[in-house]
């Protein structure tokens, strides 16, 4: 069989592998702990369901337009108004299939052939696959633990190129939990409007923030880099919506009309009730997202403390979103030998760091229950003292 160049550039998956390996376990009776979860352990509240329900018995169930029903872009449009202080229209705004959807997209129409785009590490899996999917080059550079995983603009000027189109930013981040400041995002916009580079910034987990931490969005500093920046943007974390598939994006007029053009050939709209459902998520008061987050703070001190007190494990408190990005380089295993290790042995799931560019760490998901966080806790002291 001969496939594409396309198809050929793209990597299999190294979270699949191990999540699926877990899954067998699981399936055939032993007692898995998962800290690899990529979404919340929440079920979805219970009014979001409902609007979905009556969405169904309206028979809210045909197509809508390709970028999104009209009372969904108006919640989205409000939301971003609140949030992140930013001003879109009605022809701004795509709503997709999941903000990976939305990234696709975004990267299907910026990103041309040897185009460079810039993505720190470690980085959320996916990225760099869009890119070279599109034809794209990914040029990586790499953070460090003891500068939070944060790059500095000095480091990003060196980067940059002739070829350089595109800058990936993600704030709050998967998998360190790296939050930039809004000093920082200043000094980042900067260096992109300077040499007109398009910012691409991820932020589905915005409101997964903890401590005296600020989410803040980049485009909303001056026009120069509201023009060059998509804002990303979904439902599936903050509302446990991971199964619904409701993404959205704002940009420039240009850009949002072509990923419209693009989507009204590919997919078409997303789902015509997960998009109500999406409307009672953004247009209800955010007590569950705030519960939510309550919760995982809770977590998220259990797990690092927890860590911590591992031989051969050291992990810095994320500022953000539900993982830690565990330092292992003391085990002098890699991380795909200890990631294994630890679902043969101890029967727990984690994901390595090399399948976000970074090797010595893994990430590990407080996103489960507190007993599941202190039996796998327990498993790991037994095993590393
Ligand atoms: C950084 C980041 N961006 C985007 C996504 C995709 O989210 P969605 O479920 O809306 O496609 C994820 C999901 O894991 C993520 O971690």
């Amino acid at each position: 069989m001969k496939f594409s160049k396309r198809a050929q550039a793209i990597k299999a998956s190294l979270t699949l592998a191990i999540t699926s390996k877990a899954k067998k376990l699981k399936a055939s009776g032993e007692n898995v702990i998962n800290f690899a979860a990529g979404e919340p352990y929440l079920d979805t509240p219970e009014h979001i369901k409902e609007a979905a329900i009556e969405a169904i018995r309206q028979g809210f169930t045909k197509y809508t337009p390709a970028a999104g029903a009209p009372f969904l872009k108006k919640a989205i449009i409000e939301k971003f108004k609140k949030d992140n202080n930013l001003e879109y229209n009605n022809s701004q705004i795509v709503v997709s299939c999941g903000a990976k959807h939305s990234l696709f997209n975004v990267m299907e129409v910026l990103c041309d052939e040897g185009d460079e785009v810039i993505i720190p590490a470690p980085y959320w899996v996916s990225y760099p696959e869009m890119v070279r999917f599109a034809g794209g080059q990914p040029v990586i550079i790499k953070t460090l633990e003891k500068n939070k995983f944060k790059f500095t603009t000095d480091t990003l000027e060196k980067y940059i190129t002739a070829k350089t189109k595109i800058l990936i930013l993600n704030s709050p981040s998967n998998p360190a939990g790296t939050v930039y400041t809004k000093d920082e995002l200043r000094k980042i916009a900067k260096v992109a409007v300077e040499h007109n580079i398009y910012v691409i910034s991820d932020e589905i987990y915005e409101k997964i923030i903890y401590d005296n931490n600020r989410h803040a969005s980049i485009a909303s500093f001056d026009k120069d880099i509201y023009k060059l920046t998509v804002t990303i943007n979904g439902v599936s974390k903050a509302y446990s919506m991971t199964g619904w598939r409701i993404g959205y994006l704002g940009a420039s007029e240009e850009v949002a009309a072509k990923v419209n053009n693009l989507q009204s050939h590919s997919t078409s709209n997303p789902s015509s009730i997960s998009q109500k459902a999406a409307w009672a998520a953004l247009t209800s008061d955010e007590r569950f997202v705030r519960e939510m987050v309550r919760e995982f703070d809770i977590r998220r001190k259990k797990m690092v403390s927890g860590l911590n007190r591992i031989n051969g494990f050291s992990c810095d408190m994320p500022q953000g979103s539900f993982y830690c990005f565990c330092n292992t380089k003391e085990t002098r295993l890699n991380s795909m030998d200890i990631a294994n290790k630890l679902l043969d042995e101890l029967k727990i799931a984690v994901i390595p760091g090399i399948a976000f560019g970074q090797e010595n760490y893994i990430r590990v998901s407080y996103s489960c229950g507190y007993e599941e966080i202190d039996e796998g806790l327990r498993r790991l002291k037994e095993l590393f003292g």
